[in-house]
Parts: C-alpha cells; sequence; structure tokens
C-alpha cells in the first residue's frame, strides 16, 4: 500500500511544526517542505496545507508559490499568512488588521454545515496571530466562519476543495483545532488514520530493502536513540549488509563508549568501535570559540568515520539517524544557524555515497515508539538526548582530558541520581509523561517514575573559566562550578527548565562537591528555550 502524505508547504511560521504534530496525532501521514518545494511528481499527496509566515503578503521578500501547482489536483487549507497568500493571489482583498487579531477569540458566526466545520460549537476558541486581515474575499468565495472582530476568519470557494482559517488550528488554544485538521485530513481528503509504529516498520523495511536491494551501507552509531534505532531497522531490512562504525571522541559520558558496544553487541548489530579521543583532543587544544568547537569536531569526526568507513570498500550507502527536528533547526527557511548541529551536512562527499534516513520524518516520542516495536531494550529507547559534540560543548572554553574527567565524574552523580529518585504523578502530568511512550502502570490514577523519565534531557556543565572559594573542611579551595540542567520539552525546540524536587537538588550538590575534585560548587539552570539554548554552546 502506498503512504498517503498530506504536504505543509513551509512559510516561516513558528507553529509549521505543530501542523505536522497534530497531523500524526491523528494517525495521518505529512511532510512539512519549503514552501517553494511542492513535489509536483509524488502521486501519493493528497492534500496541501499551506502554513503560516511571518511576513505579510505585501512584504517585498515575502514568499510567493504558483497555486496552480496543486490547484484543483487536491485539497488545499490555507491556514493564516496561507489563507491571506491564496485569497489575495485570487483576486481578494487583504489590508492591515487592527490591534485586536492577536490572542483568543471566538467563531461566533459557524457554517457547520461546511465539511471544515463539521462537528463545531457555536463560539468555539479560536487563536489568532495576524498583522493582517482579509477584507474581501476572491470572486466566487464565500464566508464559512466569523468573529466579532474579524469576518471572514475562515472561507471555502464555492467550486473547488480550496479552504482557508485566519486562525490557528495547530494551536492549543485554538479548541478544536484537532478536529478542523481532522475534518481536512480525513473527511476531504480521504486521509487514512493508519500511520502506527507498526505500519511504520513494515513499510520501512520494505522500503529499504527495495531501496538498497544487495549493496553494502554503513551508518555512524552515537549511542543515542536516533541512530540506534536506525540501526536495527535496517538491521532488520538487510541484515549483515549493514556495518555500524561507532566513534569514540573522548567526550562521551562515563564508561558510556564501553556500556553502549555492549548493548549494541546485545542487539546483535555488527559494530565496528574506534577510540579517536587522542585526535579530537589535540586538535581542540586551546580552541576556546563554541562554533570553531563544533567545527573542528565536525571535520575530525568526518575524517575518522571516513578511514573506517574506506575499509568497507563496496559500501554504496550512508545511513543516518537524521530525525524530523533536526531537520527544521538546520533547514530553517528564514536561513538563520543558530548552531550547526554535525550530524547534517559534512557528509563525506568524495565518498560518493547515497544517503538513507529512514527516520527522517519521525519526532522523538515516535522515533522511540518504533524502538519499542522493534524489541530495544528500554533503557537505550529512554535514553536522554545527547550532543553530537558531546561533552566539548559542555565544558566553557577550551576542552581537556582532564575537565573531561571531571565533568565526566560530576555529571554521572547526576544522572544516577535523576534514575534512583522516583516520584508519583496524577492527573496532567501522568498523561503527559505517557503520552511520551514512558512505561509506567497507572494504579488508582498515578504512576511511579524516576525523574530521568519525567524530563526531556539532563546534563552538567562545566564552567571552567570561572574560579570561586570555597572551604572544605579547614582548607580553601579555589575551583569551578558545575551548573546542572534539566530540560522538559517534545522535540528540543522549545524547552522549560524542569522543576526539580529541593531534597533531591540538596543531595546531588553535596554528592558532587563530596565526590568530585575540582568541583566546589553546584548550580541549576533556570533559562527556558528559547530565549537559552539547551546546551550552553
Ligand atoms: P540546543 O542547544 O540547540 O539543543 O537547544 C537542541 C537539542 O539538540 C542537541 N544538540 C545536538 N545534537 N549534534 C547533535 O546531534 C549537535 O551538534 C547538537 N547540538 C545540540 C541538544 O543536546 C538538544 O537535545
Amino acid at each position: 500500500m502506498q503512504q498517503q502524505k498530506i504536504i505543509i508547504l513551509d512559510f516561516g511560521s513558528q507553529t509549521t511544526q505543530l501542523i505536522a504534530r497534530r497531523l500524526r496525532e491523528l494517525d495521518t501521514f505529512c511532510e512539512i517542505l519549503p514552501y517553494n518545494r511542492f513535489p509536483a511528481d509524488d502521486e501519493n499527496v493528497i492534500g496541501v496545507i499551506l502554513s503560516g509566515s511571518p511576513y505579510s503578503v505585501y512584504a517585498p521578500e515575502a514568499f510567493r508559490i504558483d497555486l496552480a501547482q496543486f490547484r484543483g489536483r487536491v485539497p488545499v487549507l490555507g491556514i493564516c499568512y496561507g489563507a491571506q497568500y491564496m485569497s489575495h493571489s485570487l483576486g481578494g482583498r487583504v489590508e492591515p488588521a487592527g490591534s485586536r487579531e492577536y490572542g483568543r477569540a471566538n467563531l461566533t458566526e459557524i457554517d457547520t454545515n461546511d465539511p471544515l466545520f463539521h462537528g463545531f460549537q457555536k463560539d468555539s476558541q479560536v487563536w489568532m496571530s495576524h498583522g493582517d486581515t482579509i477584507t474581501a474575499l476572491p470572486p466566487g468565495f464565500h464566508t464559512i466562519a466569523s468573529t466579532d472582530h474579524v469576518v471572514n476568519a475562515a472561507y471555502a470557494a464555492d467550486d473547488e476543495p480550496l479552504w482557508g482559517v485566519q486562525f490557528h488550528p495547530e494551536v492549543f488554544h485554538s479548541v478544536q483545532g484537532t478536529l478542523l485538521l481532522r475534518n481536512f485530513v480525513v473527511d476531504i481528503c480521504g486521509g487514512r488514520q493508519d500511520w502506527s509504529p507498526a505500519n511504520f516498520v513494515e513499510a520501512t523495511i520494505q522500503e529499504l530493502r527495495s531501496q538498497i536491494g544487495s549493496e553494502r551501507v554503513i551508518l555512524g552509531l552515537s549511542g543515542g536513540v536516533d541512530s540506534s534505532v536506525c540501526a536495527v531497522l535496517l538491521n532488520r531490512a538487510i541484515g549483515n549488509q549493514l556495518t555500524c562504525i561507532f566513534v569514540d571522541h573522548g567526550m562521551l559520558r562515563k564508561n558510556e563508549f564501553h556500556d553502549v558496544m555492549k548493548d549494541y553487541d546485545g542487539l546483535g548489530l555488527n559494530v565496528v568501535g574506534v577510540d579517536a579521543s587522542d585526535k579530537f583532543l589535540g586538535d581542540l587544544q586551546g580552541v576556546t570559540e563554541p562554533e570553531q568547537k563544533r567545527k573542528i569536531i565536525g571535520r575530525d569526526f568526518v575524517e575518522v568515520f571516513n578511514a573506517e568507513a574506506r575499509k568497507i570498500t563496496d559500501a554504496r550507502w550512508l545511513a543516518q539517524g537524521t530525525i524530523y527536528p533536526d531537520r527544521i533547526e538546520s533547514l530553517n527557511i528564514t536561513g538563520k544557524v543558530i548552531k550547526s548541529h554535525h550530524n547534517v551536512g559534512g557528509l563525506p562527499k568524495e565518498m560518493n555515497l547515497k544517503l538513507c534516513e529512514p527516520l527522517r520524518w519521525l519526532f522523538k516520542d515516535e522515533v522511540r515508539r518504533v524502538g519499542r516495536q522493534l524489541g530495544m531494550p528500554e533503557h537505550l529507547i529512554t535514553r536522554h538526548p545527547f550532543p553530537g559534540p558531546g561533552l566539548a560543548v559542555r565544558i566553557l572554553g577550551a576542552v581537556t582530558r582532564e575537565k573531561v574527567r571531571v565533568l565526566q565524574d560530576a555529571d554521572d552523580i547526576y544522572i544516577r541520581a535523576l534514575r534512583n529518585y522516583k516520584v508519583r504523578l496524577s492527573g496532567e502530568e501522568a498523561r503527559r509523561v505517557l503520552a511520551a511512550g514512558v512505561p509506567a502502570d497507572m494504579q488508582n490514577g498515578e504512576i511511579e517514575v524516576s525523574l530521568y523519565d519525567q524530563i526531556w534531557q539532563a546534563g552538567t556543565t562545566l564552567l571552567s573559566d570561572v574560579r570561586s572559594v570555597g572551604v572544605m573542611g579547614d582548607e580553601r579551595t579555589y575551583e569551578n562550578p558545575v551548573a546542572l540542567r534539566a530540560v522538559t520539552s517534545t522535540d528540543a525546540m522549545t524547552a522549560d527548565w524542569a522543576h526539580l524536587p529541593y531534597d533531591f537538588m540538596a543531595r546531588v550538590s553535596n554528592d558532587i562537591i563530596n565526590n568530585v575534585k575540582g568541583v566546589n560548587r553546584v548550580c541549576y539552570d533556570i533559562s527556558s528555550k528559547p530565549p537559552s539554548t539547551i546546551e550552553w554552546e
């Protein structure tokens, strides 16, 4: 069976990813593509959604497309800018709006006979966020919902499958937003609600087999969930045609290289482990600028990886565990680079390998569900994300072996403590943790999970350029602080700091200062993303 898909054309809105998430929650498959990359010859497209945008339709830099690429072929839903753009380019009028079109609003008039609004309740709350508004619809269009301030809050074409909504159905505050998207995708586009980990595994294995045939594939493992799930999936599809390479750059967590190699062995993967720590740490000597550190690690990684990969002379494919959020942050269509994530780009081009990224459309929680479907051990699946450049981006300033050792020891105490500390959750908190795929039994409306499983990601940063005075016994100390970080998130694109219990923090602080020579102060990072990022560098 072919994979039906909805294409979401991204005009740069901050909430484009949320549209995709909502569609996945409906168990329908979708792809977000840059606004100008509609796949004209993809027969599996059953509908198109045009996203919002930071620009006005009149801005000189506004993103423009030719609607004729899909108009008349499949149903189209424009959201916010998408609705305004469609209306503007088909002969309607768009003008600057008053200040009232931000925030909550209610649909006081709704045409519930229109298939987009089936099941809607009068006064349904929606979320508006736009500076322009549609003051006149194109000929052959009619209004299907209004608020007190926005007459054309939603419109439809009389005789063709085109819809536009000026509010954002994808955001939480649009109370019946998911119903609207369901109406569009399922009823209007005829989408099947058949996306599940089991279907994904089955379809992907078939796809990989026909794509790869009898050729050889190499894959860089990082110890993280994404590359591990990718490897197991490929192993299922093509068995020993897959060779994995796991590079130890010397900045992994304490004992991680050894522990993870053991896990991979247990999974039956064919893994070549390479200890390249001398090279990486040597090249990083004295380098303090974060982007330069990342670039050196990226370059060294490619070199070491290539040297190993060349030994597999008949390899034709390079597989990567790239997942969807990695691509969104790197492919941001407004073109701003925040951090250069090293698993995207910098590929061994001269090796002429074809790229295979079977997880490229998945969000993290979906990758975990796929991992479980593949029967992988729980501790590998629930492992927190860890940055490719490793502890290098958690040691501020120049990296040395000694600093890595100090940080590994402090971090190990913190992570173990998170795993050992159990909390009981109920209500919304419990539902959120269960929805993220953490296996826990609900008893009397409560679940028990570790702090580790309750949060998205935790890590320790060594503030190695800062020294402060302390006292241990009768001795004065003059050493570095570490900053603990723990965040909640669903995709790392936004994150909030986790409210860890005080007794937990007190114990971890004591344990680190008493046991890790070189650290005499512990801080907790209470910044959210944005405006901060998860990693300090
Ligand atoms: P930031 O610090 O950008 O991190 O908020 C977002 C997520 O990405 C991870 N991260 C990386 N992952 N290569 C990776 O594979 C990298 O270069 C990299 N830098 C950050 C980070 O740990 C967090 O989960």
